[in-house]
């Protein structure tokens, strides 16, 4: 897997020619999202539909195939196999592409394109949504703006070079009123990460810009490079304390059976991945998994003090159930890069019977982009739970990032890598247990 940059931010912040020379100087792919939807643009124009109407547009989208290439290092993109690269750079593709970009089938068409991309390459993705929706665990993301006085400037200066007569005033009404389609559509607006780092390049020039960037991405290659930090000794052994303490209820009340110890992980960075049965399924994982672990835990058991604290002293995480929560991602992947283990569990919901659910994409997209492997887990008990009822615990072989055979970050290669890691979840769940 590659190194990720998302670089968003709005319309004429320089963003491509920051983006163009970053790839450059770093020998890194550049992606240019909104040639993308300047290409679904084009096609809606090109029918004459509305790009406004999502009922015009969605039936169109089945028909069209946009494919990036690269050709002498620069980007081309082709639409059903015309290069449209220089066709979509006009004042009315511009508008049309901001349209269609608010219909969420347009998005969703998008993203495995971009994902896919973004899943083998070192790259510099440009765009909107990129650090929020596409790339949520980049490891560099910026947001870049400038004044829309400044950006109306810019592009001013860059055609009329060009030779092409223009109105300062109507290209600052087209630069706000794209700032304002952006930013007020329903579907991923355009808005700044939270882990992001927001740069202002209003009174800064292109080099300046582009040596910023380019010191916090060799930052980040330095730090994969060390490999995974080390975590302050104090967490390791607040952790061990409070596993031990949390398990002795469990271990009076229950008769508790291991198996398959000699497959426990010998090391931080990996994924612990249960078949969900129980509440207390972490602490019976926990109990022979020594290694410190960051745990994954559905949103709403934040809402109630102190459960929050105590979930959040065991470096718990809320995730949002089947909302494809980016910034679970991003912490989960935190983790895992600091040298946690993460203990997870992939159907995202708790089984009361003991069927074996399907898995959501998050584990594989994980597994993938940390590069880690993850470690099956099978809880398995029968009937209804009653003091000293036997639980069991096996553990499996780890399943290699290569063995989980991810093609790409889309979601479908991801799902039918989550359902290869459920199938052997499943194998250690003994259903007359
Ligand atoms: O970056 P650009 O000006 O070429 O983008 C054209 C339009 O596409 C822009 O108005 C918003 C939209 N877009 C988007 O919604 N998400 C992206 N990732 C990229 C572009």
């Amino acid at each position: 897997m590659g190194l990720n940059c998302a670089l968003d931010g709005p319309s004429g912040a320089g963003k491509s020619t920051i983006a163009k020379g970053l790839a450059k100087r770093l020998g890194f792919v550049y992606v240019d999202t909104g040639a993308l939807y300047r290409s679904i643009g084009l096609y809606v124009l090109s029918k004459g539909a509305d790009t406004t109407s999502a009922d015009e547009v969605v039936p169109l989208l089945s028909d069209i195939n946009v494919e990036l290439k690269y050709i002498d290092g620069a980007q081309r993109v082709f639409l059903n196999g015309e290069d449209v690269s220089e066709k979509i750079r006009t004042h009315e593709i511009s508008m049309a592409a901001s349209n269609v970009s608010a219909i969420p089938a347009v998005r969703e068409f998008l993203l495995d394109l971009q994902r896919e991309i973004a899943g083998k390459n070192d790259i510099i993705m440009d765009g909107r949504d990129i650090g929020t929706v596409i790339l949520p665990s980049a490891e560099v993301k910026v947001f870049m703006t400038a004044s829309a006085e400044e950006r109306a400037r810019r592009r001013y200066n860059e055609l009329t070079e060009k030779g092409q007569s223009v109105v300062y005033e109507e290209i600052l009404k087209d630069i706000n009123q794209r700032d304002y389609n952006d930013t007020h559509r329903e579907i991923s607006p355009l808005k700044k990460a939270d882990d992001a780092i927001e740069l202002d390049t209003t009174s800064m020039s292109i080099e300046e810009v582009v040596d910023c960037i380019e010191k916090l991405i060799r930052k980040e290659i330095k730090t994969e490079n060390e490999g995974f930090r080390k975590i302050p000794f104090f967490r390791v052994w607040f952790y061990a304390l409070i596993r031990l303490i949390a398990s002795i209820p469990f271990r009076i009340a229950f008769n508790l059976k291991y198996e398959g110890l000699e497959n426990l992980p010998k090391s931080g960075s990996v994924i612990l991945a249960g078949n969900h049965r129980t509440w207390f399924d972490p602490i019976l994982i926990a109990i022979k998994v020594k290694y410190i672990s960051a745990y994954m835990a559905k949103a709403e058991l934040f809402k109630y003090f102190p459960l929050n604290a105590v979930i959040r002293l065991v470096h718990g995480f809320p995730t949002r159930r089947n909302s494809g929560d980016v910034s679970a991602l991003s912490n989960a992947e935190k983790y895992i890069r600091r040298g946690y283990n993460l203990t997870m569990f992939p159907e995202g919901t708790r089984s009361r019977n003991g069927k074996i659910g399907r898995a959501k994409s998050g584990v594989a997209f994980i597994a993938s982009k940390c590069g880690v492997p993850v470690y099956p887990v099978g809880i398995s008990f029968t009937g209804k739970l009653h003091f000293r009822s036997k639980i069991t615990v096996r553990f499996g072989e780890p399943i290699s990032p290569d063995d989980l055979m991810i093609k790409s970050m889309a979601k479908s290669d991801l799902r039918a890598a989550g359902e290869r890691i459920m199938n052997t979840i499943a194998e250690l769940v003994d259903p007359y247990e």
